[in-house]
């Protein structure tokens, strides 16, 4: 399948130049096109062959559910039961932007979206691209990260162009994603909100608007056993070709710890990546060392991490360590992707 790609550039969006993938949107067809968080690979929400065509192109799991993406509040009644106190306020205050509502489906959402659920997820995106794009294509978009499933999520046009060129109809290279991690998944149907996957608001954010914020057990650190409420929070994701491995503790001591194990491996033959920080990249000799950004700016990391993943498949590395981060405000959102890139493998060293 031939697939068109539009370079547009989001600080000046031409009046036309968003018309003909709009068109693909409403007429079925598929657009990857970049968010704030990562970008999306679209299609018409309402359109259950066109929704199909999503989880063929990525390879994507039918029981995992897709986030429906909306360009202004009136677009969400047809697509939901009823609009919680607690849904509206994280609608006033953090919407457009990176956080996705899960509310009480209405019958106009196709099953194919909700994978079965009662429940559908809505996200409103800042990114002038996407919210045009929505706007003018007249239809809700639904839109899961537009790499192939398993894959870390793409941040850059060259990502999807990587995964996904003669899969869909349309690539929009837009730059790249401010963000770089996947939107917030809060669950606002209860009486206390429950965030079943972190993202871009932190819990933080939100207990600047709710007195209690509760975390889905199944995605914090030994819940591994449960099983989370967000279907997709059960897959493998985030995977580099080559095996990752988290090494935890104080500073120092890591650095010590992903220094003697590089030297072990190297003697056995293998090719070791050192995903670092900039604190730290001076204390690792020679080799593939990357730096995820600045401790000091946690943001910078968050936006670096899934292009960063990628960047050691292009080394061609056996083995990857890398450095844990505080797991606090955005780092979060952050050590949970690492987590997952690692299949749950965490060297853990006493301080
Ligand atoms: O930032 C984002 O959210 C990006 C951009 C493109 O908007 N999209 C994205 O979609 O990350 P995806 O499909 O990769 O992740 C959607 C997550 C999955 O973990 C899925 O299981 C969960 O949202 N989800 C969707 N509908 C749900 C529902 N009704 N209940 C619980 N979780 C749901
Ligand atoms: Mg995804």
């Amino acid at each position: 399948m031939e697939t068109k790609v539009y370079e547009i550039n989001p600080e000046s969006i031409e009046k036309d130049e968003l018309k003909a993938p709009a068109e693909v949107l409403k007429n079925g067809g598929t657009v990857a096109f970049p968010t704030e968080t990562v970008y999306g690979l679209g299609a018409n929400a309402l359109d259950e062959k066109a929704v199909k065509k999503i989880f063929e192109a990525k390879g994507r799991p039918s029981d995992n559910p897709l986030i429906v993406h909306i360009s202004k509040i009136e677009e969400i009644d047809p697509l939901v039961e009823e609009i919680p106190e607690n849904a509206k306020k994280i609608m006033e205050k953090f919407w457009p932007g990176p956080i996705t509502i899960i509310l009480k489906r209405s019958h106009r959402i196709p099953d194919v979206i909700t994978a079965g659920l009662d429940t559908v997820a809505i996200r409103m995106p800042s990114h002038p691209i996407a919210n045009k794009l929505i706007e003018m294509s007249g239809v809700p978009v639904a839109a899961p990260s537009a790499n192939l499933s398993g894959k870390p999520s793409p941040t850059k046009a060259e990502h999807v162009i990587h995964d996904l060129k003669g899969k869909v109809d349309v690539i929009i290279s837009g730059g790249s994603c401010e963000v770089g991690l996947e939107s917030t998944v809060v669950d606002a149907t209860g009486s206390i909100p429950m965030i079943l996957r972190p993202g871009g608001v932190t819990k933080e954010h939100l207990e600047e608007i709710f007195e209690k914020v509760e975390v889905d057990q199944a995605i914090e650190e030994g819940g591994m056993d449960l099983i989370p409420k967000s279907p997709g929070m059960k897959y493998t994701h985030y995977s580099p070709k080559a095996e990752v491995v988290i090494i935890a503790g104080a500073v120092e001591k890591v650095v010590e710890e992903i220094n003697q194990l590089k030297k072990e491996k190297e003697k056995l033959g293998l090719r070791v990546g050192i995903m670092c920080t900039d604190e730290t990249k001076k204390s690792y000799k020679e080799g593939v060392v990357i730096s995820m950004g600045s401790r000091k700016d946690v943001a910078t990391i968050a936006n670096s991490l899934f292009a960063t993943l990628r960047q050691f498949d292009e080394k061609e590395v056996d083995i990857i360590y890398a450095e844990s981060i505080e797991q606090k405000l955005l780092g979060h959102a952050v050590m949970n992707r690492m987590i997952k890139a690692a299949g749950h493998h965490v060297i853990k060293i006493g301080r």
